[in-house]
């Protein structure tokens, strides 16, 4: 039968190892490449709505409901909401399985660009290198490696594998990005770049694509809709005061994602590469980047490594929460025992990466339909959920909370304001969705 549930040793473990969850590729690359694609500092602004008014309360949701049942997802909904939904906690589990096969080929690139950085620097024709790196059976090997790095974390479990990378990554990614940043300000030429970042085109506001890009990556780079804050929730004793550790989360992840950009929009100006930002797709920050450093020369060597190591640690953290979902899935659900769980889901998502190590746009067809739709409809069902079903999700979240006056509202925007906004969101991107699945299947 189940073992006794682990616990984090430390409250301050369990909030790095949650903003470890939450900052990753998608704070560094997808960010970066969105904001670009999206035109700048609009697409920052409406980021930052989303995050603060959709993402917050489902955050504060996936806690709530993680650490009151102290089940991963799928026995976490059935406790509070019994077998109907149980389809949406495999919903949540097989996202996981998506996510993590095409991201642990991405970040099987940034080990590469690390270890290329170091060894040979970034010199040579930087789109030839991308195509060498990101597919093929090169990229197979080392979304293999980086697999096998997650599987070894979370192999050994919460306290002694998940909790301890977090308590020593994070604050070194943390440092480098700050870093980086004050590094860039100092590049003669770099500040048109804060003037396409910073300076806000109010019309660019009330467009619907950029709306709906935004919400999508609040909720990629906000871990949510797919049960990996509630997994982590469910490792939580009862003294958590949730409200407050929700804005400190998503505050992070916010911050992690400001400050990257302070590093890439000003060093792409500087450099005068800001008309390759304007053709963003999935893979322009692994050309540009390099080419800008290779540029720059011995000192472009270094930012270069370091930040790409950086890349790495976000990578990892963030994958061992995407692994942990569906790990603790069948732990909880089998009574299966740690090891075997992880040997075998990590080496099948291994194998489901494959195809996406083969082929950039699978990867990028894979990335749409997790981030699009997967995590939004997600996040709508869990929103509804506390909103709606939960009983009392007000006591629960208020242990260790007392005091706090707001949950009236947090309950209403569950109920009325989020759902809106994700429906919405939902609606509009299914256009989308099916025209890049059609030219998928076309090209
Ligand atoms: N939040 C991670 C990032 O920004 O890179 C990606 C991610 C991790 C998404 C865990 C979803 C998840 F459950």
């Amino acid at each position: 039968m189940a073992q006794p549930r682990e616990q984090w040793a430390s409250r301050f473990g369990f909030v790095l190892a949650a903003v470890g969850s939450a900052v990753g590729l998608g704070n560094m690359w997808r960010f970066s490449y969105l904001t670009a694609e999206n035109g700048g500092a609009a697409f920052v602004v409406l980021y930052l709505i989303m995050t603060a008014l959709v993402g917050l309360p489902v955050m504060l949701a996936e806690l709530t409901v993680g650490r009151g049942a102290r089940r991963s997802p799928i026995g976490a909904l059935e406790h509070f909401g019994g077998t109907r939904w149980r389809p949406l906690g495999l919903v949540f589990v097989a996202t996981g399985f998506l996510i993590l096969a095409y991201y642990s080929v991405i970040a099987g690139w940034t080990v590469r660009y690390a270890l290329i950085g170091l060894l040979a620097g970034f010199d040579g024709d930087p789109g030839e290198r991308f195509g060498a790196i990101a597919s093929g059976s090169r990229a197979v090997l080392w979304h293999l490696l980086f697999m096998g790095a997650t599987v070894a974390v979370v192999m050994s479990g919460v306290r002694a594998g998940i909790e301890r990378v977090a308590l020593v990554l994070m604050p070194v990614l943390f440092a480098i990005v700050v870093g980086l940043a004050i590094y860039a300000a100092t590049l003669p030429g770099s500040g048109p770049g804060y003037g396409y970042y910073l300076s806000v085109d109010f019309a660019a506001l009330w467009d619907a694509n950029v709306l709906a890009a935004a919400a999508g990556q609040a909720f990629f780079s906000l871990s949510l809709g797919m049960g990996a804050i509630l997994t982590y929730a469910s490792y939580l004793s009862r003294e958590n005061h949730l409200p407050n550790e929700s804005v400190v989360i998503a505050g992070a992840d916010f911050g992690v994602a400001f400050v990257a950009g302070l590093v890439v929009f000003p060093l792409l100006f500087a450099l005068g590469l800001q008309q390759d930002v304007g053709e963003s797709t999935v893979g322009a920050l692994f050309i540009t980047l390099p080419k800008a450093f290779s540029e720059m020369g011995a000192a472009g060597r270094v930012v270069g490594v370091v930040f790409f190591f950086a890349l790495v640690v976000g990578a990892l953290t963030s994958a061992i929460s995407l692994l942990e979902v569906v790990v603790s899935s069948l732990m909880d659900r089998l009574g299966w025992e740690r090891h075997h769980a992880t040997f075998l889901l990590g080496g099948a998502i291994a194998l489901l990466g494959i195809p996406a190590a083969l082929e950039t746009d699978v990867l990028g067809a894979m990335d749409g339909l997790a981030e699009r739709f997967f995590l939004i409809a997600g996040g709508l069902g869990l929103s509804l959920f506390v909103g709606w079903r939960m009983q009392d999700p007000m006591g629960e979240v208020r242990v260790g909370a007392e005091g706090v006056r707001w949950f009236g509202l947090w309950r209403w925007l569950l109920r009325l304001v989020v759902p809106a906004f994700l429906g919405f969101v939902l609606y509009w991107s299914l256009g989308d969705l099916s025209g890049a699945l059609q030219s998928l299947a076309g090209g």
